[in-house]
């Protein structure tokens, strides 16, 4: 995914399993994560890695680990410190 518009928004520091990464505030888990790499995260059961599908908190395939909580990515906004784990096959991701 890369950002076209709303390049200029305060930038904001978080950990992506266990990594300092960066996003824009108002972005969502989902589009921070998105953003920097080319999937969220590995399916707990079947193949392939995942990367959403709605977009809108319908279809269930963004759960993320937020702080060792389970989140929607596409639903959730990220903020500074936030600690994100998209291994779902990991007991804290
Ligand atoms: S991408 Fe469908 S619920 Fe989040």
């Amino acid at each position: 995914m890369e950002r076209l518009v709303e390049r200029d928004r305060p930038s904001l520091e978080f950990s992506l399993d266990g990594a300092p990464a960066t996003a824009r505030e108002g972005d969502t888990i989902l589009t921070a994560v998105l953003t920097l790499r080319r999937h969220l995260a590995e399916p707990r059961l079947g193949d392939g890695p995942r990367a959403g599908f709605c977009l809108m908190g319908a279809c269930q395939e963004c759960w993320v680990g937020v702080d060792g909580l389970p989140v929607r990515a596409c639903g959730t906004l990220i903020s500074a410190g936030m600690r994100v784990a998209t291994d779902r096959r990991s007991p804290s991701g």
